[in-house]
């Protein structure tokens, strides 16, 4: 049913479920800290966890991990040492492979950067939101503005230029100029890489339960372009909806084969999201596609870190485990690729789901025939119109419409 002729490349997801607290906006699998984390259990469940999910990938290489939360800098550069120590002694970390932390200002200082370099981290992720004092106390956070300066600045002096930063746009009662201002003070700090959220309001939030006055439709439009319009002369080009990448002499890397690298400064991880690669997810939640020969295979973790410290690495640590049949592998592999702003070749539908392109033929000629699909054969890549409707694009791919 599936026929694959190559594996996809495989990274690893790694999730630390704390945080100092938990933000009103956020749905991400993240608990307020008690105490003490138990950073030597928890490295110890993550070990054994990914030794459990290893018969299913042997012989893989590794080609990017991903520490992600949550917030992975209230561990100590010990913990991370021993942990990433952990994973290239079980499996092979590809030597230019990229290790990405998450970041939090207010748990940062240039001596624990250097700690997490020294570790084998070569990229960060600073979560910044605004640079707004006002905005910040509203969004919850445990930063002010100069916490989120500071740790730019740490980045770069530990030696790690290759950070991104993380802003939200669309926050309580924000205008354009706000909007813009916070961009402006980001890119003052010279990051490789942008990451740019519109803020929404998420279910199982506060925020959802008790909504902030958010601006409307028409600033939002405007907000999003006036960004757009900034980052471009920045010299940052937009590779997927929130994801802006430094490049040198301010040339598309659209098309480029060597993200990560001082020329391209996308992120290979997420990336391999995008393009339907496999990847490995240990930790409190974490998910994981894994392609074989019979077709993909998504599972997860179980979520409560005190539930994954005492089953991490035992059947009973797995949530649950799931085939997706054809339609959804289909779906989910378009979902993924139409975020991208150069789209993919269209070779790569057949290589990552192991399907006959025959099954896309009706969708692609009505997205095209509407204007939101460039014209051509080689290539499935978004027209500015599609960006701007992406919803309705990828409608046109969901099973029953199909
Ligand atoms: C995994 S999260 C958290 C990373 C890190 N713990 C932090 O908060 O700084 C990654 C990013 O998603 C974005 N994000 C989280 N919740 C969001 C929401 N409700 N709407 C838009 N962006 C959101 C934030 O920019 C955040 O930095
Ligand atoms: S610090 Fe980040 S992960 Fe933690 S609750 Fe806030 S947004 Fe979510």
């Amino acid at each position: 049913m599936f026929q694959f002729t190559a594996l996809p490349p495989l990274s690893l997801y790694i999730h630390f479920p704390w945080c100092v607290r938990k933000c009103p906006y956020c749905d991400f699998n993240s608990h307020a800290m008690r105490g003490e984390i138990p950073e030597d259990r928890y490295v110890d469940a993550l070990l054994a966890d990914l030794e459990s999910d290893l018969p299913r990938v042997w012989g893989r290489p590794v080609r990017s991990i991903f520490l992600g939360g949550g917030t992975p800098s209230l561990f100590s550069p010990e913990a991370i040492e021993r942990l990433l120590a952990g994973v290239r002694a079980r499996v092979a970390l590809v030597p230019e492979a990229e290790v990405t932390l998450e970041a939090n200002p207010g748990t940062v200082e240039t001596e624990r950067f250097r700690g997490y370099r020294a570790a084998g981290v070569n990229r960060l992720s600073i979560g910044i939101q605004s640079f707004d004092p006002e905005q910040l106390r509203k969004l919850g956070r445990i930063h002010g503005r100069d916490e989120a300066l500071a740790a730019a600045q740490a980045a770069r002096s530990a030696g790690i230029d290759n950070f991104n930063l993380d802003l939200m746009f669309g926050l309580p009662q924000q205008t354009l100029d706000e909007a813009l201002t916070d961009l402006r003070t980001a890119l003052a700090l010279h990051p490789a890489h942008l990451s740019v959220y519109q803020l929404t309001l998420e279910p199982n939030t506060l925020f959802h339960a008790q909504p902030p006055e958010l601006p409307d439709e028409d600033v939002l439009a405007a907000m999003q372009e006036a960004l757009q319009a900034e980052l471009a002369n920045a010299g940052f080009a937009q590779y997927e909806v929130s994801a802006y990448a430094r490049t040198q002499g301010g040339a598309s890397v659209a098309g480029r084969k060597s993200p990560g690298t001082a020329a391209d400064r996308r992120c290979r991880h997420n990336l391999n999201y995008w393009q339907f690669g496999d990847y490995l997810g240990i930790g409190a939640g974490a998910h994981a596609k894994i392609t074989d020969a019979g077709g993909i295979t998504r599972l997860w973790k179980v979520k409560q870190p005190r539930d994954y410290l005492e089953t991490a690495g035992t059947p009973a640590g797995l949530g649950g485990e799931q085939r997706p049949g054809r339609d959804d592998v289909a779906f989910e592999f378009m979902l993924n690729a139409l975020r991208l702003t150069a789209g993919v070749p269209a070779g790569l539908f057949s290589e990552r789901t192991g399907l006959d392109p025959s099954c896309l033929l009706k969708p692609l000629t009505r997205a095209r025939s509407r204007g939101l699909l460039e014209p051509g054969f080689e290539h499935i890549r978004p027209t500015p119109l599609g960006r701007r409707f992406l919803n309705e694009l990828v409608a046109l791919f969901l099973p029953e419409t199909r």
